[in-house]
């Protein structure tokens, strides 16, 4: 856990005005004091639960701090954009400390900054290593987050899942649609909108709400689909409710929380997805041909197939959502 780092680096606490950039909704924060402290938090869940616990919350940082702590992301070109945006919001005579698990490369983003202008109060606790930067003037300008174009017509940002090109399953997943879609969908987990653009490029579709926890990746899909029949929402699938169903459901669920695979994420977006439904309505989902998906959908579905797919990836469908409820619209 990486709160014996932070108690070694705070032993009595962060000093003045703090912000932490990438933080846990759950992870024990005491070294900093709520009222003093903003977080910038992307992910919807986070974001909400750390507001919960008192915290300022944000979506981008805002005025100056005597105290920045960077948690670092897997991501190394996001992890150079954390890292530039907590200089940029340095006051005079600040302290940026960078924060990260050994498996997210911390060891080599602290060995090129300590190039740069140096490192000290290193600390090594929990598989992970946490740092001060010496020189904060000296992080290059160039690390700001750069906009990538991982397809035609698309933007995003480094950081947010698949930033530098169409992912596979979702290529799969959109080449298997019907020609007509229902008229009412949702995109549950729609990253920077690819497979949006996709649904609203078939015949059938009235509306179609994509729904992503990252907020970063949410504004890319805004800037990606400017189709009017598009209604974004920053939300956890998992608890997402409509205020009327819909009769179609489309996701390519993700299965890792931070590191870990975790299949529970795609068993809850199915779930979610039966929850949306109407039962006449349907789910097209894609996945690792690995993951144990038909025994979830066998649980809130009455009929399920695999209508393609290959050795890496299978496509999935469902209908007869809630089955006993009997909601058909
Ligand atoms: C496998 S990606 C698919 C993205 C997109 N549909 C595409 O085709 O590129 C899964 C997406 O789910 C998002 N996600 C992860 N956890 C989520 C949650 N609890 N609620 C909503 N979205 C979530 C991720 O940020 C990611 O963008």
């Amino acid at each position: 856990m990486r709160i014996s780092r932070l108690e070694l680096a705070f032993p009595a606490g962060a000093p003045g005005r703090a912000l932490i950039l990438g933080a846990d909704g759950a992870e024990d924060l005491s070294p900093f004091d709520p009222a003093s402290t903003l977080i910038v938090e992307g992910m919807a869940q986070h974001h909400d639960a750390l507001k919960a616990r008192g915290f300022r919350v944000a979506t981008s940082a805002e005025g100056s701090f005597d105290t920045a702590l960077v948690t670092l992301p897997r991501a190394r070109e996001a992890a150079r954009a954390r890292i530039a945006a907590a200089a940029a919001h340095l006051a005079p005579g600040g302290a940026l400390w960078i924060d990260g698990q050994k498996t997210d490369g911390v060891e080599s983003v602290l060995k090129e900054i300590k190039a740069l202008g140096g490192i000290s109060d290193m600390q090594s606790k929990a598989h992970g290593k946490i740092a001060r930067i010496e020189n904060p003037s000296r992080i290059p300008a160039d690390w700001a987050a750069r906009p990538l174009s991982p397809a035609p017509g698309f933007t995003t940002v480094p950081g947010v899942f698949s930033a530098e090109s169409v992912d596979a399953g979702s290529a799969m997943l959109a080449a298997a649609l019907p020609e007509k879609l229902p008229t009412r969908i949702v995109d549950l987990g729609a990253g920077w909108g690819w497979l949006s653009a996709q649904i609203l490029g078939r015949p059938g579709v009235a509306r179609l709400h994509l729904v992503e926890a990252d907020h970063a990746a949410l504004e890319c899909a805004r800037a990606n689909v400017t189709d009017p029949r598009a209604m974004f929402h920053w939300a956890d699938a998992r608890s997402f409710r409509l205020p009327e169903p819909v009769n179609g459901v489309i996701m390519n669920p993700p299965f890792h929380t931070g590191r870990a695979a975790d299949p529970g994420l795609g068993a809850a977006f199915i779930q979610a997805a039966a929850g949306l439904l109407t039962t006449a309505g349907r789910l097209w989902m894609v996945a690792n041909r690995h993951l144990p998906y038909e025994t979830e959908l066998a649980r809130h579905f009455a009929e399920v197939a695999e209508i393609g797919g290959d050795n890496r990836f299978k496509v999935l469908t469902a209908t007869g959502a809630g089955a006993r409820n009997r909601r058909t619209r």
